[in-house]
């Protein structure tokens, strides 16, 4: 039989995104295993890892001298869980060169904008503010450079003209939750 594809799930906040991997994981949807939930916030997510009986390690930055040693830590505990793919679940830092070097091709992300358009941070406000008719969210292979890996999935919504942030990252939020999984599936070679 062939092992579960291992997923270390980073994150910083709601985790709304790995708890649907996690759904899909747990209704059969989804052939992984989640070795490991981390975050570098005492968040919501790892409450929520912390409840369904998943290893959970919060990791404060502070308690590090550097951004390097910080990573390397992080790095340290997804070896130790033999990580096969680091799934990035609105992980609010930027990892080091090291870090990527650690995982080459083994770390994706989510973000949401149709990427390469509006990287960075509040994507969905500059969607807006750019008047776009057309948005969504993509999932994508991290590189050294910030939302600009190859492209893995995207999802398209429409941006109606009463719509606010709130509403627009609400609908774009819908079809993030379910390409994530997609994306998983793709990456660890299942049909
Ligand atoms: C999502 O919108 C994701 O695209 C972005 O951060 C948000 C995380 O939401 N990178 P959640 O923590 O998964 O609910």
């Amino acid at each position: 039989m062939v092992s579960k594809i291992k997923l270390g799930v980073l994150g910083s906040g709601r985790g709304s995104n790995f708890l649907a991997i996690y759904n899909n994981i747990l209704a059969g949807r989804l052939d992984a295993e989640v070795a490991v939930v981390i975050s570098d916030k005492p968040s919501k997510m790892l409450e929520k890892a912390k409840e369904f009986g998943l290893e959970n390690v919060y990791l404060n930055p502070k308690d590090f001298p550097s951004k390097l040693d910080f990573d390397l830590e992080i790095v340290k505990v997804l070896k130790a869980h033999q990580v096969e793919l680091i799934v990035l679940a609105g992980y609010m830092r930027i990892l080091s060169e090291q870090f990527i070097n650690s995982f080459p091709n083994k770390i994706i992300n989510i973000h949401p904008s149709l990427l390469p358009a509006f990287k960075g941070l509040h994507p969905q406000r500059q969607a807006l503010e750019a008047g776009v008719k057309e948005a969504g969210c993509t999932v994508h292979f991290v590189t050294f450079e910030l939302d600009s890996g190859p492209i893995l999935l995207q999802e398209k919504v429409n941006v109606d003209e009463h719509d606010t942030e709130e509403s627009l990252s609400a609908k774009i939020l819908e079809k993030e939750h379910i390409i994530y999984t997609k994306a998983i599936r793709m990456v660890s070679g299942e049909k």
